[in-house]
């Protein structure tokens, strides 16, 4: 059936809001590039099911899934080479779910940061919201991910995956390796469904994470999020940019304005930066109008691209169609090994 001989790489991101830069820096740009080097076999989800932990309206659901789709295509993936889908037209990712949820236990889960967060800010968190680890290592471990690319924040949920895999490996593969034939002797039938040794994942993930932009600061210095309200959107106007940037607040007791740089690291080297905050060593003004500049320059070309497709959505339907024909072929030629060897069929 795995008739592509690369490793795979799977990531998603979940259709919540307007993407920022700090979702193309932290997440995006890298599955762009690894993508463009065609060493891996890539599948891009639209994690919906993830986010409807947070979207509860259908309208909203819908317009957030198709534009993240759209965002995915805008800024270079390809779905001529690689795979980008809808995590809820593969119903095997749930399906996998359930079967990880009965094989985990509720203390190791609440070790999960984000629900330790959640807790700590005293949210009254969904069951969705708790399980949350097991649909992602779901999503990873049906298709054979080796890699996945993340941001920071996810790299514990790359580790669920793993110890998931390890403890269904452990609890449901026999070791048996020779099966027999011979579906009509009734003695027999038993072993057939029998599942050999490391048949079910034996592909354990790896998190891949951009060290230099492991965490891309927001307009105020905080970690950029939309529920931070700091953020830069990916495919903001000029005058989006520029007020966005204008609202950046300088400390005033150093020469050079921290806040401002570390954005604009983002897009030139520090080789580059350098003599540009020493030529207008305390002009926080024309630092600002420097990095509008090089942000218009960045995200101009991916805008454009971004309202084309906006204006053409059969093309990225028609993308997520074909994205999940592939993604449900592979995904139930996985399951069909889980199913027998948790012994369902
Ligand atoms: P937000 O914090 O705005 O709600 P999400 O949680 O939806 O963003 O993040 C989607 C993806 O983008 C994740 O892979 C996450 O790791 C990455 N990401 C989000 N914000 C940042 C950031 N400030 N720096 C680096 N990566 C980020
Ligand atoms: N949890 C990820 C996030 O919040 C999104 C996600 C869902 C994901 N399933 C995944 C990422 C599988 C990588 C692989 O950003």
């Amino acid at each position: 059936m795995n008739s592509d001989p690369r490793p795979v790489l799977l990531s998603g991101i979940k259709p919540t809001g307007e993407l920022h830069i700090g979702n193309y820096f932290g997440a995006m740009r890298q599955l762009v590039d690894l993508s463009k080097s065609d060493e891996h076999d890539c599948y891009i989800m639209v994690a919906d099911y993830h986010a409807l932990n947070f979207i509860q309206n259908a309208q909203n659901m819908r317009e957030l899934s198709l534009d993240l789709a759209t965002a995915y295509m805008a800024v270079g993936l390809d779905p001529a080479h690689l795979t980008i889908f809808k995590q809820s037209d593969v119903p095997a990712h749930t399906e996998l779910a359930w079967i990880f949820e009965s094989i985990t236990t509720m203390p190791y889960l609440m070790r999960a940061h984000a629900f330790k967060d959640a807790e700590a800010k005293n949210h009254e968190i969904s069951v969705g919201t708790f399980n949350y680890p097991l649909l992602m290592a779901a999503d990873i471990l049906l298709y054979d991910t080796f890699v996945v690319p993340v941001g920071q924040d996810q790299k514990q949920h790359v580790e669920y995956a793993r110890d998931t895999a390890e403890k269904f490996n452990r609890l449901f593969c026999t070791g048996i390796t020779s099966r027999t034939n011979s579906p009509f002797n009734p003695n027999e039938y038993l072993k057939l469904h029998e599942v050999p040794k490391d048949e079910v994942f034996t592909v354990l993930p790896i998190p891949l994470i951009m060290p230099e932009v492991a965490i891309v600061p927001g307009t105020d210095g905080q970690k950029m999020s939309k529920s931070y309200g700091n953020t830069i959107p990916l495919f903001a106007s000029r005058e989006v940019i520029t007020e966005r940037i204008m609202s950046i607040v300088t400390d005033s007791s150093g020469e050079r304005p921290e806040n401002v740089y570390a954005i604009h690291r983002l897009l030139k080297s520090e080789d580059e930066l350098v003599p540009l905050y020493e030529e207008h060593k305390g002009k926080y003004k024309a630092l600002k109008d420097a990095l509008i500049a090089d942000l218009e320059e960045f995200i101009a070309p991916m805008r454009e691209r971004y309202l084309e497709l906006k204006n053409n959505p059969d093309v990225v339907i028609k993308a997520l169609h074909e994205g999940a024909k592939k993604a449900n072929l592979k995904a139930e030629s996985k399951m069909s090994t889980v199913r027998r060897a948790v012994g369902v069929v």
